[in-house]
């Protein structure tokens, strides 16, 4: 197992690779490594020669400060995990002046609008961060392939549309979510939570599968309102957004339509953190 921390000692690795006409597969993370970063680096182990995971807590895709501090940081529990899987991964774990140099700023980016949507509308300049981060990465690693979970939908929508938009040579790959046992999405942010809002958290998706099946029979309106009402109930959660929207443009769903594929998009709180879930309504 090789660790990298700095760029330039990574690219000239990397090339030796490429010139070897050996595939790269890219697993992007910010660490605080679970089940579902292990099977995003287990699918681009199956389909490339060599696979990269960064480790990087991206500053500049924080719009909250206290956030971005109380992110997870547990590199060392990470490279044993990475390990474990298996002994040829390489790792990425630069530092912020590795990445930033001195200027801890954001490209911006337009992505035909579905950085206005849900998160990004929650979320003010977190789409930027992203795009930047993702950027660069793909810069410096030149991956065949990079893998992202759908529990991120929006995220990977996004970056499909950054690479479409800037012509990146590089395929993205989705791949499903993980759940924890009582249906919790999987998420580094899980780790914050107290065992009774684990517990507690498994609300979300039981709602998501209700609403999927509310959606067969009911309009997107009415199922988002039985959703909020669900949430209205519990006083422990604070539901941000529920939405039922169009998977490709990130529409919100005014009238339902045969050839369309929708997605229920939900953003809760419980005990301050954050946690975001979907599920596919088809
Ligand atoms: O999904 C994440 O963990 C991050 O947004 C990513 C893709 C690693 C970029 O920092």
């Amino acid at each position: 197992m090789v660790i990298f921390t700095e760029q330039n000692v990574l690219s000239s690795h990397l090339s030796l690779l490429t010139n070897d006409n050996k595939t790269i597969g890219f697993v992007p993370t910010m660490g605080a490594l679970h089940e579902g970063h292990l099977s995003l680096m287990k699918e681009a182990l199956k389909e490339n020669d060599s696979v990269i995971v960064s480790i990087f807590v991206n500053p500049t895709q924080f719009n909250n400060k206290e956030d971005l501090e109380k992110y997870p940081r547990t590199l060392a529990s990470d490279i044993e995990k990475i390990k474990m899987l298996h002994k040829d991964i390489l790792i990425y774990a630069p530092s912020v002046e590795d990445i930033y140099l001195k200027d801890i700023v954001s490209e911006h980016f337009n992505y035909d609008g579905l950085e206005t949507k849900m998160e990004g509308k929650h979320r003010t300049g977190h789409f930027d961060g992203v795009g930047t981060i993702i950027k660069r990465f793909f810069e410096i690693i030149q991956p065949q392939k990079a893998y992202f979970g759908e529990k991120d939908f929006q995220q990977l929508q996004i970056v499909k549309k950054l690479v479409a938009k800037h012509n990146l040579p590089v395929c993205i790959i989705g791949c499903p979510i993980f759940r924890e046992k009582n249906g919790l999405a999987m998420s580094s942010r899980n780790e914050r939570l107290s065992p009774k809002a684990r517990e507690k958290a498994a609300i979300i998706y039981q709602t998501l599968l209700a609403a999927k099946t509310q959606f067969q029979t009911k309009s997107a309106k009415e199922v988002t309102q039985i959703v909020s009402n669900v949430f209205e109930k519990h006083p422990d959660f604070n539901l941000e957004y529920f939405e039922i929207a169009d998977e490709e443009t990130l529409s919100t769903c005014v009238r339902k339509s045969k050839t369309k594929k929708y997605r229920g998009f939900i953003a809760v709180y419980i005990e301050n953190i954050r946690l975001i879930d979907n599920i596919s309504l088809y």
